[in-house]
């Protein structure tokens, strides 16, 4: 008898109990709310958070595109249509450059575009390994890192000498073969001191830097890779000249429109890999005034680093540096932020280069290697913010927050893996619908063809899709009505890979696979 008034005194504390709850959970939304309104500082994100799943995928498989393009005698190869190829590059001047990448969808080793693969490739490991261990990326991101600068140590033999090129890009274009088959002579192109290349010598100095700070855990390569650094930043600097004026051939396929910004961005990167104040003068003083265009936002690209060596310069105005009397620093900063504001779709000082469907775009060529480098530089700089604790930046008067660099950076990445007009993922690979005939040699010609030089043209020619996926291609894209020309392998224009847009797109995906913040210093 006694038990029922117990159990309704116990239904009675229950609905009291939740009320109470109620009124609790009100008042702290309620004071959550109104904290987010104040202008606190952000957030700082701890260690890596939970992978999201779509990022994830994707920067799975757009790292595979480094080993599709590997030259030379693979080790634990993955590809099953790769093999061994240009075993003898270099054999004629007695160096060994069978390593390194092809450029795209031919054998021509570049220096310049690959120089500028492995910076974007070690500035990626150097912010986001973490991130990209929660996935298993980093080891893969390494090794294919490595493949590049055992490569870049040996075309270096002398202080004053660089073998920028392997091939020549007339004799090359001249044939449709798999690297494995390919009988073509491989000529070497070099800068000197009397040809000199200050852009392709500093590129390459910067991505020697770079890399020097990922693989610092094996001091002798990292000793190495520095003192390569240096001597070629010294180099490029002491004996000035733009490499597309010293060997006018090279213009055709990647011409460089200045050396400046190469000089600065490899000053910013020793830096950070030395220390060292000279190099941090180097690009405040003089040498920042000449050439590092403060106040005006430029495109990043493997021709122009001037946004990234920007971006770079802010981390330490962000996380390091904070000696705001370095007015060099400062105007870095403030251009860097310029930068952002032109990215930022609703900002007053936004830039007018996108397609109807919010896409970055810039030129017919390669279209997509745009807005995936500002993306990059974009989740980069709201890293920066979150990991120091800045609220907001101003464009012209109005405040953004790094969340607004974050979303803009995911449209331009879901804007390549769907989320556009055509329906289609231009990542090759991802998703279910994209390109099958990208302008790639390799994927085009089934292992068991026999061809030579020119019979293999009917590949090139072929109505069917690629026997071979060429898994993480990112291809060149859309042109600005958001059309896609998807069956015609000879479309290079927005057909063809290559291999610095993976470097661009595998850093853009590190940074939104997870959040977590920052390193502080990369030393
Ligand atoms: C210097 O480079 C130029 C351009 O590549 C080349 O023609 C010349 O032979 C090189 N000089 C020497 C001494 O090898
Ligand atoms: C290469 O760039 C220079 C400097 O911007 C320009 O004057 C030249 O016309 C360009 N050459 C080619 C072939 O695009
Ligand atoms: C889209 O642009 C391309 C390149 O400018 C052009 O060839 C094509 O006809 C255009 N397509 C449409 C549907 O407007
Ligand atoms: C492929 O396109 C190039 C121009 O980019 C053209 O010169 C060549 O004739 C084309 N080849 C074929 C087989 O259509």
């Amino acid at each position: 008898m006694g038990v029922k008034p117990s159990s309704r005194g116990c239904f009675g504390w229950f609905i009291v109990a939740v009320i109470l709850a109620l009124i609790i959970g009100a008042i702290v939304y309620t004071v959550k709310k109104k904290s987010e309104k104040s202008e606190g500082p952000a957030p700082i994100p701890g260690p890596p958070g939970a992978p999201d799943k779509k990022y994830a995928d994707a920067l799975k498989i757009a790292t595979q595109f480094f080993d599709i393009q590997k030259s030379g005698k693979l080790v634990d190869n993955k590809i099953s249509w790769r093999g061994d190829s240009a075993l003898r590059d270099g054999s004629q001047a007695k160096l060994d450059l069978s390593k390194g990448m092809y450029d795209a969808g031919d054998h021509m080793k570049f220096g310049l575009p690959m120089a500028f693969t492995a910076t974007v490739l070690s500035w990626t490991i150097l912010e986001y390994g973490d991130q990209m261990d929660v996935v298993n990326q980093l080891e893969p991101a390494k090794d294919s890192l490595k493949w590049i600068t055992d490569y870049l140590i040996n075309a270096h033999p002398e202080a004053n000498v660089l073998y920028i090129q392997v091939g020549d890009p007339d004799t090359d274009h001249g044939c449709w073969d798999r690297p494995e088959d390919m009988t073509e002579k491989r000529p070497l192109t070099q800068v000197n001191t009397s040809f000199p290349g200050t852009d392709v010598a500093a590129e390459t100095a910067a991505a020697m830097a770079s890399a020097s700070l990922v693989f610092k855990s094996d001091s002798t390569y990292s000793s190495a890779l520095l003192r390569h650094a240096k001597e070629l930043f010294t180099f490029a600097d002491k004996y000035r000249g733009l490499y597309s004026e010293s060997i006018p051939e090279v213009a055709t396929y990647y011409n460089s429109t200045g050396y400046g910004d190469e000089l600065l961005w490899a000053a910013c990167w020793l830096y950070h890999a030395t220390g060292d104040k000279s190099y941090l003068q180097y690009v405040t003083g003089q040498n920042g005034k000449l050439f590092a265009q403060w106040g005006s936002p430029t495109w990043f690209s493997w021709d122009n680093k001037l946004a990234g060596a920007q971006v770079l310069l802010s981390r330490l105005t962000f996380l390091g540096n904070k000696d705001t009397s370095n007015s060099g620093l400062q105007m870095y900063k403030k251009t860097a932020e310029a930068v952002m504001c032109g990215l930022i779709p609703d900002s007053p000082t936004a830039t007018k280069s996108r397609t109807d469907g919010g896409l970055i775009w810039v030129s017919e060529w390669n279209a997509l290697q745009h807005p995936v480098a500002s993306a990059f530089l974009a989740v980069l700089y709201s890293d920066y913010m979150l990991s120091s604790g800045t609220a907001k930046i101003s464009c012209n008067g109005d405040s953004y927050k790094p969340s607004d660099l974050r979303k803009f950076a995911k449209s331009q990445a879901d804007y390549v893996l769907g989320n556009n007009p055509m329906k289609m993922s231009y990542l090759v690979g991802y998703g279910e619908k994209y390109p099958q005939y990208v302008h790639h040699r390799g994927a085009s010609i089934p292992t068991d063809a026999t061809t030579g030089c020119k019979d293999g043209w009917t590949w090139l020619k072929s109505k069917e899709p690629n026997p071979n996926e060429a898994t993480g291609a990112l291809v060149g894209g859309p042109f600005l009505n958001e059309t896609f020309v998807s069956n015609d392998r000879n479309n290079s224009m927005q057909a063809e890979p290559s291999t610095y847009n993976s470097a661009l797109i595998v850093g853009l995906l590190s940074g939104l696979v997870t959040t977590s913040s920052v390193v502080q210093s990369f030393t």
